[in-house]
């Protein structure tokens, strides 16, 4: 969940250090620090707070001017307060080693009584500094010289998850980085390389990179890098090229990233199919899964699984795989999923989501449901990522990176990505060629359709404004407009901190009702659709409670206005393939809401992109 750069080459390593930060400062914001070697010493600096404090603290100080090699660390705490003291690096008691770390280490406590029995002191509250304290234990004893030998014995007693990585005052010419469940990437440049836990602070400097995975390490100097296992066992590491460029990555002229990527959907939809919907042949082609796709169109059962705004995508790909496939679906949080011993028989895939490919509760369930013989597919947008890598088979979704924490443009194109492998399989099961053409030629009208919905973003800022001052909000769908409810809901409470429940709208009579007050707001998602007189009724519940309605609704539908008090019209669409226009409204909405409310809109309190954390 935390962040971390390293930098060894010939340049100011602060400066590298620092600007890598402030990219990963996505994973994480509750503190920052750097540590430089100069001369045979360690100079630390830390900040709670913002990268730009730490950018601040160490202006005009000599040391980290001076420093060619360096490791940056940005946190999102777990074990203790977003103070100071618990910033990392942690350096070790006589100011030799400095560490950062991303993970939990979860047998710190055991190792904190061991290493206290034998007189080290601690100054944080964090799992990490066991580990600091670990390495100085072996460091320099018979046998163990090399910082990375002392790295190995270290980890060797360790319970949990890291990326990690190490410099020494007394081998001030080397980073020593490991990795197991906590994402780690080497970037090789010409005399220098670059450490990052993602790609977006390396991209700057050089696209080729190593990525390292689990139980591996690497000795980094300016003249190269060794590769091994942690067990020590050399190994060859391939250089791979990152594909996505640094434009792709800036705000492109919008205020936040989330509005900048509310309005890529467009194009990022057009990514996700092109190559895919082949027009020409009329048929789907999904690289990742032609070599499985016999065994997909004889699958039994279809276990879904992941977690946020990629779980209620996945309760969009229940109905899709369903009503599309005739697959028996079932959608789990992948937390629950991990735990309770899933029953996997013979014909059962499980299918994972996720944006960023590295959520740990996601990447628990996929091993979990390896190890039940299972075969998983991937549904991922990181290239790279551990999900992407350890799944059998699966489906990126090129949606560029996705820095604003609250999920947008990646929800579309994993549903969009559904879509695609419902029609797939349902195509080598009972889908008529013509019914299949049907929906290939509709999908390819979205990005346009989306184009105008976003049109409308000034009419929707108007109506958020509107509400902004309500603390509690209803979104209410039905059918596949279910889980849109839930995802509208979701936006709002992550971005602007108003409380908001979705539920599927008939529901609302067995309890949520009594909420509904003068004023309340109910969002309706209501597109034409079998339901539609049921969810006319559904509005005049809350009407009839002097409730405030906002309604998604179809083109062309202006009977609705008599009953609503807003309506945000999207264009029409097979019922299948609504939800790619109906939640555009309802991202707008949450943005507008929280813009208006002064929210930081791409760092919400207490939230990070990518939560590698159980
Ligand atoms: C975090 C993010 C959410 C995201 C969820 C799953 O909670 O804030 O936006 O939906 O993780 O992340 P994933 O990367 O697996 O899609």
């Amino acid at each position: 969940m935390c962040g971390i750069v390293g930098y060894v080459g010939l340049k100011n390593a602060s400066e590298i250090l620092v600007e890598g930060l402030k990219r990963l400062e996505y994973r994480g914001y509750d503190s920052s620090g750097i540590c430089v070697a100069v001369d045979g010493a360690l100079t630390v600096a830390k900040t709670p707070g913002r990268v730009m404090n730490l950018e601040d603290s160490i202006e005009g100080n000599p040391m980290f001017a001076a420093g060619t090699i360096g490791i940056a660390h940005t946190r999102w705490a777990t074990h203790g307060r977003p103070t100071q003291e618990n910033a990392h690096p942690h350096t070790s008691t006589n100011e030799k080693i400095a560490l950062v770390h991303n993970g939990i280490i979860e047998n710190y406590s055991t190792l904190k009584k061991f290493l206290h029995d034998k007189g080290y002191e601690f100054r944080s509250e964090t799992d990490t500094e066991v580990l600091v304290h670990l390495i100085s234990e072996f460091y320099g004893k018979d046998g163990c010289e090399l910082l990375e030998t002392a790295v190995q014995l270290a980890l060797k007693e360790v319970t949990g998850t890291y990326g990690l990585a190490v410099i020494s005052a007394d081998e001030p010419d080397k980073i020593v980085v490991a990795r197991r469940g906590s994402p780690l990437i080497v970037g090789v440049g010409s005399d220098e390389y670059i450490v990052a836990s993602d790609a977006s602070a390396i991209l700057e400097h050089t696209a080729n990179v190593v990525y390292l995975n689990d139980n591996e390490m690497g000795v980094i100097s300016r003249s190269g890098m060794r590769t091994m296992t942690t067990d020590n066992i050399p190994i060859n590491k391939e250089v791979q090229q990152i594909e996505w460029s640094l434009e792709q990555i800036a705000k492109g002229g919008y205020e936040h990233f989330m509005l900048k990527e509310i309005m890529e959907q467009p194009e990022s939809i057009r990514n996700a199919i092109t190559g895919r919907l082949d027009m020409r042949e009329m048929q789907i082609v999904l690289g990742g899964l032609s070599d499985i796709a016999p065994q997909l169109a004889r699958l039994r059962r279809l276990i879904i699984t992941s977690c946020g705004t990629a779980w209620h995508a996945a309760l969009v790909g229940e109905f899709l795989f369903e009503e599309l496939a005739k697959l028996p679906t079932e959608v789990e949080y992948a937390s629950e999923f991990r735990y309770r011993n899933p029953i996997i028989e013979e014909g059962t895939a499980v299918a994972v989501i996720s944006q960023s490919g590295e959520t740990a509760d996601t990447l628990a369930a996929i091993r979990e449901a390896k190890l039940k013989g299972a075969l998983t597919l991937g549904v991922v947008n990181a290239v790279g990522s551990t999900i992407a890598r350890e799944t059998d088979a699966g489906v990126y979704l090129h949606a560029g990176p996705e820095i604003g924490v609250a999920s947008t443009k990646a929800f579309t194109s994993q549903i969009t990505v559904e879509i695609m492998m419902a029609l797939m399989i349902a195509r080598r099961r009972y889908m008529s060629q013509a019914t299949m053409e049907n929906y290939m030629r509709e999908l390819v009208l979205i990005p346009d359709k989306i184009e105008k919905i976003l049109e409308q973003s000034e009419h929707i800022k108007d109506i958020a404004a509107k509400y902004i001052d309500r603390e509690n909000w209803l979104f209410l769908g039905r059918g596949y407009q279910y889980p849109i409810a839930l995802e509208g809901a979701l936006k709002l409470k992550e971005i602007s901190y108003i409380h908001a429940e979705g539920l599927p709208a008939a529901e609302m009579k067995h309890g949520p009702i009594a909420l509904i007050n003068d004023g309340m707001p109910a969002v309706f998602i209501a597109p034409r659709c079998e339901t539609y007189d049921k969810i006319i009724g559904n509005i005049e519940e809350i009407r009839a409670r002097c409730g405030k309605t906002i309604v998604v609704a179809t083109e062309g539908d202006t009977e609705i206005e008599q009953f609503a008090d807003h309506v945000i019209y999207v264009p029409d669409a097979p019922v299948p393939l609504q939800p790619l226009l109906t939640v555009i409204p309802l991202q707008l909405l949450a943005y507008h809401a929280a813009v208006a409310r002064g929210c930081n809109v791409d760092k919400p309190r207490n939230l990070a992109k990518s939560v590698t954390v159980e």
